[in-house]
């Protein structure tokens, strides 16, 4: 018998006066919530505001499920009224990056500068020990409450992500049949196709193998990229749907060769319909140069035209240094609107018993 995994070896009132406990959201709905409007909170006062609202079948499938099948951890922490003052997802992954965790740690601003996120960090970083881990990272907006937490905790601060976000107005609209002739000039040899949810059986392996392709995008040092199967393809098709998202994606093919070699994803939040949010849009290295990338991105705005009316903004997110990919949205008209960053703290130099 391995005993309620939920009990909890880590929980005690720490100097904050705040009691952490785990718990799992498919049974504990009540803390679930607690820590959503939470969240909630946390995302209004401290991100741009042209970013999507999250729904709570998209959180809770988050926290109940994770997003990559890695194993993960929802903490909650608590005043002595019981009301929810603070909580934490860490997320262990399995597959890759074997020595590193990463958190979502959050404490509502009337609750701030109090100790709290100190505590739950804290704790945080004995959970990610206890698991073998020598590094945890996580993501804050650059001038945030939360990049100025991680500065005074020790953390280092990664390369810049740059959020953009694309008003899909009649102006937009306007810009994509020239941009799609230009495209077009390079692409020579090429073909598009669609399809709305998960890829089609056949295309699985060539979809991972597009996939792949990520691996050379900038990342922070030390960070390994996700290594890429038909088995990891599906199981975040699952975890799509499961979170209420619907998935959009355009892919090129080589005509000669009959090779998937370019991907577009949007993904669009059933509850939130207005926005469309961009995933990948990946270029195979042997077939770049040819404006594929261009390509399927116009192709996926004029597909959505129709296919998605509803959408009237779409958000990104790239690399500072992702030159190539920037130069694309800058076409398309997206505009910065923000910029996070991932922190990573030593953990051996980091609260250690
Ligand atoms: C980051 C966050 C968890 C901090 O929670 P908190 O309870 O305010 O943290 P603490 O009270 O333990 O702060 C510890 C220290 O961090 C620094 N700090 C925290 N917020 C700060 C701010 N807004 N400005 C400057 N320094 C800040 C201070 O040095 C503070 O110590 P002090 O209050 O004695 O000066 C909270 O602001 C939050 O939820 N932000 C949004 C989520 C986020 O960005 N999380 C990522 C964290 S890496």
């Amino acid at each position: 018998m391995l005993g309620n995994p939920f009990a909890d070896p880590g929980a005690r009132l720490l100097d904050a006066g705040v009691d952490i406990a785990r718990f799992d959201g498919r049974d504990d709905t009540g803390t679930l919530e607690s820590c959503y409007h939470l969240v909630q909170r946390c995302l209004r006062a401290d991100q741009p505001a042209d970013q999507p609202p999250w729904s709570l079948a998209s959180f809770t499938a988050k926290w109940v499920e994770g997003f990559d099948g890695n194993p993960h951890e929802s903490w909650a922490g608590s005043d002595a009224s019981g009301a929810v003052v603070g909580c934490y997802l860490l997320t262990l992954p399995s597959r890759e990056n074997l020595s590193r965790a990463s958190v979502v740690l959050r404490v509502p601003p009337d609750r701030r500068r109090a100790g709290l996120g100190t505590a739950l960090l804290r704790h945080c970083a004995d959970r990610a020990r206890l698991s073998g881990r020598t590094q945890l990272a996580a993501d804050a907006w650059d001038d945030s409450a939360g990049a100025a937490f991680a500065a005074a905790v020790g953390a280092t601060a990664g390369i810049p992500n740059m959020h953009r976000s694309l008003r899909f107005d009649d102006a937009a609209r306007a810009r994509l049949p020239a941009l799609r002739r230009a495209a077009e000039a390079r692409a020579a040899g090429y073909s598009l196709q669609s399809w709305l949810g998960p890829a089609p059986e056949e295309l699985l392996e060539q979809v991972a193998a597009v996939h792949a392709a990520l691996a050379d995008a900038p990342r922070n040092a030390g960070v390994e990229p996700s290594v890429w199967d038909a088995d990891r393809i599906r199981r975040a098709e699952k975890l799509i749907a499961e979170h209420g998202l619907v998935s959009h994606t355009v892919a090129a093919r080589h005509d000669a060769s009959g090779q998937l070699v370019a991907i577009t994803q949007i993904l669009i939040d059933a509850s939130a319909p207005d926005c469309g949010i961009q995933q990948l849009t990946a270029v195979r290295p042997a077939h770049r140069g040819h404006r594929l990338g261009l390509l399927v991105k116009v192709a996926m705005l004029e597909l959505l035209t129709s296919a998605a009316p509803n959408v009237s903004y779409f958000v990104t997110d790239n690399a500072g240094a992702n030159d190539y990919m920037i130069a694309i949205n800058a076409q398309l008209g997206f505009e910065v609107s923000g910029v996070t960053r991932t922190w990573q703290l030593d953990l051996a130099g980091f609260g250690a018993p």
